[in-house]
C-alpha cells in the first residue's frame, strides 16, 4: 500500500477521524478507501478481549485467556528470555482473537512500594526494567502483535494519576524515569507508545512536545505513533502539534472535529494532520496487515507454561534449612489462600482466566497427607477459632506451610502503608510460636513489613504468579524446582524508609530524591533494608571466581569486557543471577549513586559445574546526564565495576578502571570559577603559575595544606572564585585584562 498516496485521497473530515477511537478498543475504519479498523486491548500479562461492553478498569466481561504472572515477579527473573517466551504466548492469543496491538509493557520505575500498580511494573531500577520491556517488545511483536509501551512517562503513582503532576529535574528523568522507555524503545522498537495521564513539569504528558517529539523520536527515533492513555487526551489540537497521534477512546468525533477546525481556520497546519494520519497508516500497512496469521490457541498448554514461567519469579527471601518440604510426610497447609490463591492485581490487567491452580490440590497430588485449615479469611480477618484451629494442625503436622498475602492491589488507588492485614500478622505469630520452622509463601504485588520475618523459618515471595501461581509454588516448595529469582526492588523495613516518602502521592508531587531512588538511596545512606535489591536465595550454593576485566584504563568509547566464573558449589542443579555494577569513585560535578545496575545474566549450573559469564560494557555504562551541557557526558576519572549476587555493599567483587573522558567538556571560565576548576581547564595551570610569580601573597596563600591563622588556607582556596584570588594578586592583573585572558582559554577549548 502507497500510503503517501491514500493520504492523498483522503478528504479532511476523514484524515481528523482517524485519530480518535472508533469505540473503546478499537480505530476507525475509512470504508470509502478500504482502510480498516485496529483492534488494540491490554495487556500486559494477559489478553483482556471485551466482547461486550469495554471499559480500562476490568469491570466488564472480557475473553477466556492465559493470565501469566505479572511484571514484579517477571523482573525478579532476571531473565529476557523468559518474558520473551511470555510475550511468544501472549502474541498467540492476541492473534487468535485478532488482537492487533496488545497495551503493554508497562515500564514506569518502582518509585515507592506504595504504587498500587507495581505489580505491573518492572522495576526500581532503569536498566532492569528498560531490558525486560524491550525483551517483551521484540518478543510479541516477533509473534505479530504490535504494542504499546506504557506509560509515558513519569507515571509513578497512582493518586491523582488523572489531574496531577510530576516535577522531576531533567538529570532525575533521563537517567532513571526515562531510561526504561529509551532502552525499550532504541532495543525493543515498539509499533506504538501510551503516553500517560499525568503532567510532567506542568505539561500534560498528550501535548508535552518535549516528551513525545524532542526526546521520543529525534533522539531516541521512535518511528511508530502515540496513543493516549484511556481518556488522558487533553487539547486534541495542541497533542496533535506536540506528536500524539491518536485518542482513546472515542471521542465521539468532538475532538475530530476541533481538529478539521483548526485546519480550516489556520491553527494547525494539514501538514501536521497529514504527518499523524501517516504514522498511523504506516504502523497499519507496513505492519499490522502483514502480520495477520493463523494461530493453534492452545489454553491448557499455555497453563503449563504460565507455571514453568512463575517457578523462575518467585524469590526465596529467607530458608533456615526448612525449604524444601517433604512432600511425602503430613503437611499442615494454612491460610485462605491455600485454596484459592491471590495471582493478579485489580484494574486493566485484569484477565478472565481459564484455568486456576490451587496449592492444596496440587500438593495433595504429591501423596503426603495434607490438612488445611483456613487461618485467615480472602480479606485479611481471623478469629480465634480459625486461629486455634490453624496451631492445632500445625501442631500435628510434619510440615507446616503458610499461604498468605497482601488483599488485592490495584490500578487506580495507592496503598497507605505496607502493612499487611492484622489478621494475617496474627496467624503467623500464631503459628510461628508453637511451629519456628513453618515456612510462609507470601502472595503480593509489592513490598510489605514482615513484622514476623525472624519468627519463621523460610518465606518464598510468590509475587502475583498468575493463574498457574499455585502449582509453581508446589514445585518450589517440594524441590521439584530450585528457586532462582531475586529482587527486582529494596524492601524496606519500614515504608518511611523510601526516599520517595513523604513527597508521594500527594497531587503535584516533587521527585525530590533526584536519581537516588531504590537502592541507590539505601547505598548512598548506608540503610539496611529487609531485602536488597538483587537478592534471592537457592537451594544450591554458588561461588564467584576473581573477575576479570579487559583493560585496567579506556578512552571514553573504548570497548570494556568483563568476566567471571561462577560455580555451582552445592548438590542441586540452579540457575544464578549475576549482576554487573558501576560506580564513579570520585564525583565533583554531580553527586551520584554509589554504584548502578548495567548489565546481569542468568546462568543455568549443574552441581560442581563452572561456567563463565562475560559482560560488554560500553560508553553509557560511565555517563550521567549534564543538565548544564543538555548531553550525556562521562568525567574523567576512576570507576568501580563489579560483578555480585545482589547489590549487597559488602558482596561486591571489585575491579578498576581509569576512563579518560572525551565527552566531558570544560564549563566555561568565568570571574566566578574556582582555582581548581582554573587548574583543570586547558591552559588555566600555566595562567596561575604566572600569576604566583608576580603575587607574593598569593603564592603564600597557596601552602600545600600548611595551617596558616588557624586554617587550612589549600581547602580555603578552592572554594575561592577568582575574582576574589585577584584581589591577593598586588595589582599584578587587573579585572578586565583577567577577564580577556579567561575569554581566550574558552575560545581555545572550544566553549562558549
Ligand atoms: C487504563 C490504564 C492503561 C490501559 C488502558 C486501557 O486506564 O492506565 O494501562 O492500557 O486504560 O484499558
Amino acid at each position: 500500500m502507497n500510503v503517501k498516496e491514500l493520504v492523498g485521497k483522503m478528504t479532511l473530515e476523514e484524515k481528523a477521524s482517524l485519530c480518535a477511537g472508533g469505540g473503546w478498543w478499537q480505530t476507525k475504519p475509512i470504508d470509502r478507501l478500504g482502510i480498516p479498523s485496529v483492534y488494540m486491548t491490554d495487556g500486559p500479562h494477559g489478553l483482556r478481549k471485551q466482547e461486550g461492553a469495554g471499559d480500562h478498569l476490568g469491570l466488564n466481561a472480557s475473553v477466556p485467556a492465559t493470565c501469566f504472572p505479572t511484571a514484579a515477579g517477571l523482573a525478579s527473573s532476571f531473565d529476557r528470555s523468559l518474558i520473551a517466551r511470555q510475550a511468544s504466548a501472549l502474541a498467540v492469543e492476541a492473534q487468535a482473537h485478532d488482537v492487533s496491538i496488545l497495551l503493554g509493557p508497562g515500564t514506569n520505575i518502582k518509585r515507592s512500594p506504595l504504587c498500587g500498580r507495581n505489580f505491573e511494573y518492572f522495576s526500581e531500577d532503569p536498566v532492569l526494567a528498560g531490558e525486560m520491556a524491550a525483551s517483551y517488545i521484540k518478543s510479541l511483536q516477533e509473534g505479530g502483535v504490535g504494542c504499546s509501551l506504557k506509560h509515558f512517562a513519569a507515571n509513578n503513582q497512582e493518586s491523582h494519576r488523572m489531574g496531577g503532576d510530576s516535577i522531576v529535574d531533567e538529570r532525575t528523568l533521563r537517567e532513571i524515569y526515562l531510561r526504561p522507555f529509551e532502552i525499550a524503545v532504541t532495543k525493543g522498537k515498539p509499533q506504538t507508545v501510551m503516553c500517560s495521564y499525568n503532567r510532567i513539569n506542568g505539561v500534560f504528558s498528550c501535548e508535552n512536545e518535549w516528551l513525545l517529539t524532542k526526546v521520543l523520536r529525534d533522539e531516541w527515533g521512535f518511528d511508530g505513533y502515540v496513543v493516549t492513555d484511556w481518556g488522558a487526551m487533553d487539547i486534541r489540537v495542541d497533542a496533535l502539534k506536540a506528536g500524539c497521534e491518536l485518542e482513546m477512546p472515542s471521542s465521539d468525533m468532538t475532538t475530530c472535529g476541533q481538529i478539521a477546525d483548526a485546519v480550516k481556520n489556520g491553527e494547525l497546519s494539514e501538514a501536521i494532520l497529514d504527518r499523524a494520519v501517516t504514522r498511523m497508516l504506516n504502523i497499519l500497512y507496513r505492519w499490522i496487515e502483514t502480520n495477520k496469521r493463523e494461530v493453534k490457541l492452545d489454553l491448557a498448554e499455555h497453563h503449563k507454561l504460565a507455571r514453568e514461567i512463575a517457578a523462575q519469579t518467585m524469590v526465596l527471601a529467607k530458608n533456615s534449612g526448612v525449604l524444601p518440604l517433604d512432600a511425602k510426610k503430613s503437611t499442615a497447609i494454612i491460610g485462605a489462600y491455600g485454596k484459592k490463591i491471590m495471582f493478579q492485581g485489580g484494574g486493566s490487567s485484569h484477565i478472565n482466566n481459564p484455568y486456576e491452580d490451587s496449592v492444596v490440590d496440587e500438593w495433595s497430588k504429591l501423596g503426603g497427607e495434607v490438612v488445611y485449615a483456613e487461618g485467615v479469611r480472602a480479606d485479611g480477618t481471623t478469629d480465634d477459632a480459625l486461629i486455634n484451629e490453624a496451631v492445632e494442625a500445625a501442631k500435628k503436622s510434619q510440615n507446616v506451610l503458610l499461604v498468605v498475602g497482601s488483599p488485592m492491589e490495584t490500578e487506580g488507588a495507592d496503598r497507605k502503608e505496607m502493612t499487611l492485614p492484622e489478621g494475617v500478622v496474627k496467624l503467623v505469630d500464631a503459628v510461628a510460636s508453637v511451629r519456628p520452622d513453618c515456612a510462609v509463601v507470601l502472595t503480593c504485588g509489592a513490598p510489605v513489613e514482615l513484622p514476623f520475618i525472624d519468627q519463621i523459618g523460610a518465606l518464598l515471595v510468590a509475587y502475583l504468579g498468575g493463574q498457574a501461581a499455585a502449582g509453581a509454588i508446589v514445585d518450589l516448595v517440594s524441590g521439584a524446582k530450585n528457586p532462582c529469582a531475586k529482587f527486582a526492588e529494596t524492601w524496606p523495613v519500614d515504608f518511611r524508609h523510601n526516599p520517595s516518602h513523604p513527597n508521594y502521592a500527594l497531587k503535584d508531587v516533587e521527585y525530590r530524591e533526584g536519581v537516588f531512588v531504590g537502592y541507590r538511596h539505601y547505598d548512598m545512606h548506608g540503610i539496611n533494608p529487609r531485602f536488597r535489591f538483587g537478592y534471592g536465595l537457592s537451594y544450591t550454593t554458588f561461588e564467584y571466581g576473581e573477575p576479570t576485566i579487559s583493560a585496567s584504563e579506556i578512552t571514553e568509547g573504548d570497548p570494556l569486557t568483563v568476566s567471571v566464573d561462577v560455580k555451582n558449589t552445592g548438590g542441586v542443579a540452579g540457575a544464578e543471577i549475576v549482576q554487573l555494577y558501576v560506580g564513579q569513585d570520585v564525583c565533583t560535578n554531580v553527586p551520584r549513586p554509589v554504584k548502578e545496575l548495567k548489565d546481569f545474566a542468568k546462568v543455568w549450573l549443574e552441581p560442581g559445574e563452572t561456567k563463565t559469564v562475560k559482560f560488554e560494557l560500553d560508553s553509557r555504562a560511565f555517563a550521567y546526564w549534564d543538565d548544564f551541557a543538555k548531553a550525556w557526558v562521562v568525567d574523567s576519572g576512576s570507576f568501580t565495576v563489579s560483578v555480585a549476587p545482589s547489590s549487597c555493599p559488602y558482596c561486591q567483587k571489585k575491579m578498576s578502571v581509569t576512563v579518560n573522558s572525551t565527552s566531558k567538556k570544560p564549563r566555561p571560565l568565568t570571574l566566578y570559577s574556582t582555582i581548581p576548576e582554573l587548574m583543570a581547564f586547558p591552559g588555566g595551570a600555566e595562567l596561575i603559575g604566572k600569576m604566583m610569580q608576580n603575587a607574593p601573597t598569593l603564592s603564600a596563600l597557596n601552602n600545600d595544606g600548611e595551617d596558616m591563622l588557624g586554617m587550612d588556607m589549600k581547602a580555603m582556596m578552592e572554594g575561592i572564585p577568582l575574582k576574589t584570588m585577584l584581589m591577593f594578586a598586588g595589582g599584578a592583573i587587573s579585572e578586565e585584562q583577567f577577564v580577556g585572558i579567561l575569554a581566550q582559554l574558552n575560545a581555545a577549548a572550544g566553549v562558549a
